[in-house]
């Protein structure tokens, strides 16, 4: 099969998209699936915790080269990391007269690398603008990791109905085969009033409902919807690139009662299962 395309997308900032993509990709590699991680952000949280594993070979080419050069290729290895670079991403936005050309070519990478990996992870900047539509019309799934503030409900509108990136309008104009994966709550703290009211409107809005990934095709409680819970662990992984499901303790715990069936879940929603 050829590799698939996810990327990972909010234009809200700081709401767990790094981290997100960031256990993805850890998780396919683990499983024996071949990886190619390209981190499209330029504050490169996607790239320092994969290259601190020491899991994944990096790449001589930075991901801007996905943008710029038609013939950038990835090492041929098992689990590779293109990483950010420092100004040149940034820069993209600024060049509209090149837009065209740095679509086409993310989307010609994609199809040049379509037999060497199983899966393409794609992490982006909080906005939407070139890098994030050029994400969008390569791949083939899209999920979008969410926190629960009544502005980050908002936001979700954008999401979906932003003229230029939204993903409906990616959908109709660029890419058909372009599937919404889900919404995935993160940092859900139960407890928090405000969390708990948040859940209440995603889970009983038929618009946010529909949108958020879940266990089962007919979700009938709140335990049927993904979502990963608020843990101090995610920092320290962050920091000193550990992988969860190599950690002992509490770690572990949280690794096989919370995380691993949301993987487990979003791999085969991915045909990966
Ligand atoms: N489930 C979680 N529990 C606790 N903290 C978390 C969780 N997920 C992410 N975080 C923390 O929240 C912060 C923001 O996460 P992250 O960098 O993944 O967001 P982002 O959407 O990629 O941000 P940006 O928009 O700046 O790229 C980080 O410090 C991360 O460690
Ligand atoms: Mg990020």
């Amino acid at each position: 099969m050829p590799a698939r395309v996810l990327t990972i997308t909010n234009q809200k900032g700081g709401v767990g998209k790094s981290t997100v993509a960031v256990l993805i990709a850890q998780y396919f590699a683990y499983r024996g699936l071949r990886v190619l991680a390209l981190d499209f952000d330029s504050q490169g949280d996607f790239s320092r915790p994969l290259i601190t594993s020491g899991k994944c070979v990096v790449s001589k080419l930075t991901a801007d080269k996905v943008f710029t050069d038609p013939g950038a290729t990835a090492e041929d290895a098992p689990f590779v990391l293109m990483r950010e670079d420092n100004q040149v991403l940034k820069d993209l936005e600024r060049q509209p007269d090149r837009y065209n050309e740095f679509a086409n070519n993310v989307r010609r990478f994609m199809r040049r690398h379509a037999e060497a990996f199983d899966f393409i992870v794609i992490d982006t900047n909080p906005a939407q603008d070139i890098r994030v539509l050029s994400a969008l019309v390569a791949s083939d799934f899209v999920l979008a990791p969410i926190t629960l503030t009544k502005e980050a409900l908002s936001g979700i509108t954008n999401l979906f109905n932003d003229p230029r990136t939204g993903i409906l309008a990616v959908k109709s104009h660029f890419n058909r085969k372009l599937e919404f994966l889900g919404m995935l709550p993160v940092m859900v703290d139960e407890r928090n009033a405000i969390d708990r009211e948040c859940l209440g409107l995603l889970m009983g809005a038929p618009a946010y409902r529909q949108r958020l990934l879940t266990f089962v095709d007919e979700p009938t409680s709140g335990r049927d919807f993904l979502k990963l819970k608020h843990r101090t662990i995610w920092r320290s992984m962050h920091d000193s690139g550990a992988v969860l499901w190599e950690l002992k303790g509490d770690a572990r715990d949280v690794w096989s009662s919370e995380v691993e069936p949301v993987m487990q879940r979003i791999a085969q929603l991915m045909g990966a299962a």
